[in-house]
């Protein structure tokens, strides 16, 4: 295929996708993996690597691979950048998308330079990250690692029941290939991930650009409440067994021990009431942990200290309790040598850790791996207040450029 240079900017690749999947009710960007706003956008990857002279190609978990190969087609110790094309509900634009538009840009410029390299060259598209839809953070960089038993992923459910393996099997994946690949794994040398900084770190060191230093550790959990449904007319208050109340108090206690310890943050950002009607009261409320600590030993503490508040409530609101993890990620330290190598190609650029997960957290234990924050001055994410200047978006793309052609030679 003739190789054609679009030489697009960051700002006009991220337009190109501005209108997709913005969400009415929140504002933002609603775009869960497989909704046919990510699918959309997937598409808008493979067109725009394929203008590129680029092919894409799909592995067994979903993930898109777009490879541009060395003569001999010799993927060995391959240098791979990218991110992902989902969101949370409600998310900024920029939250992976930026990683993958710039991934774009950085390909074009890195093109235009005269470059002798010796190590073939991906972006990828990495499903699922943020979990919205299955619950599972990093699910398609979970799978391609063996981080996550397949058949446990193959059960996930969307909150419309549906399960993995049917989504899944829907957009075309062959569930049985579903789990880890070593031999895809293998061919990663290094992993550089480009995201939008999600706190306030670049803002306040006056930087545009960072490499990252390390990812706190975090976890999910799921915990439900079982009381009895009734009528919130008939039923007086000394007779309830309300799950609402005994979440209500839960989620409190949740505040009051993240706060007795210093660094950690714990989160309740998601809560279900079942069957969930103003005159019903509910019979069961489910609802969703996040608990993050540097020190993977505390957090243990955190949501050891969580079950047993939580437990005793449910007792105390005569309501029936389970408690589940859904996910856990240590605590991880991008690896020394490529963040070093990176760090000289940006002229020394500040080192930042972020409280934030990515897959370039669970690529870490596997492959090195290293990332690129890009400055956000709202220091707001998750939420369509994230922000990132047009200046400091090509600054980010022609930084990743120079840490990648650092690595290719
Ligand atoms: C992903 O962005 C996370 O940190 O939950
Ligand atoms: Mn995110
Ligand atoms: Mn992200």
């Amino acid at each position: 295929m003739p190789l054609e240079l679009p030489t697009l900017t960051v700002t006009e690749l991220m337009a190109q996708i501005s209108s997709t999947g913005q969400d009415p009710l929140r504002g933002g960007y609603t775009r869960p993996v497989y909704s046919p706003a990510e699918l959309d956008l997937r598409a808008w990857f493979i067109e725009q690597a394929e203008r590129r002279g680029v092919s894409v190609e799909q592995d067994g978990n979903g993930a898109l691979w777009a490879w541009w190969d060395l003569p001999s087609g010799d993927r060995t110790d391959a240098v791979v950048t990218g991110s992902h094309l989902d969101s949370v509900p409600g998310g900024g634009p920029f939250d992976g998308p930026l990683g993958v538009a710039s991934a774009l840009v950085a390909f074009d410029l890195l093109r235009e330079r005269p470059l002798n390299r010796t190590r073939a060259f991906a972006i990828v598209v990495f499903p699922e990250e943020e979990g919205s839809r299955f619950g599972v953070a990093c699910l398609g960089s979970r799978l391609l690692t063996g981080a996550i038993d397949p058949t446990k992923a193959l059960n996930l459910r969307d909150p419309d029941g549906n399960t993995f393996a049917d989504v899944a099997g829907k957009n075309g994946l062959d569930v049985r290939r579903i789990g880890p690949d070593p031999q895809l794994l293998s061919q990663i040398g290094a992993f550089v991930e480009l995201h939008v900084e999600q706190g306030l770190g670049l803002s306040e060191l006056d930087h545009p650009v960072a490499v990252g230093g390390s990812i706190l550790g975090h976890g999910r959990w799921k915990l439900s409440m079982r009381g009895q449904g009734n009528h919130a007319g008939t039923t007086l208050m000394r007779d309830r067994r309300d799950p609402m109340v005994a979440a209500a108090r839960s989620i409190s206690a949740v505040q009051q021990i993240a706060r007795a310890q210093d660094n950690a943050r714990a989160t309740v950002g998601r809560l279900q009431p079942v069957p969930g009607g103003t005159n019903v009261i509910a019979s069961r409320v489910d609802f969703w942990l996040d608990v993050r600590h540097p020190d993977d030993a505390v957090t243990a503490v955190l949501v050891q200290q969580i079950h047993e508040a939580a437990q005793r409530i449910a007792a105390e609101e005569g309501c029936g309790f389970e408690f589940s993890q859904e996910s856990l990620s240590p605590t991880v330290t991008f690896d020394a040598k490529l963040s070093a190598t990176l760090g000289s190609a940006l002229n020394n650029v500040p080192v930042l850790d972020t409280g934030a997960g990515h897959d370039a957290g669970v690529l870490a234990g596997h492959v090195p791996s290293a990332m690129v924050f890009v400055r956000n001055p709202s220091g707001i994410s998750h939420s369509p207040e994230e922000y990132v200047e047009d200046a400091d978006a090509e600054l980010g793309a022609q930084a990743l450029a120079d840490a990648l052609a650092a690595l290719l030679v």
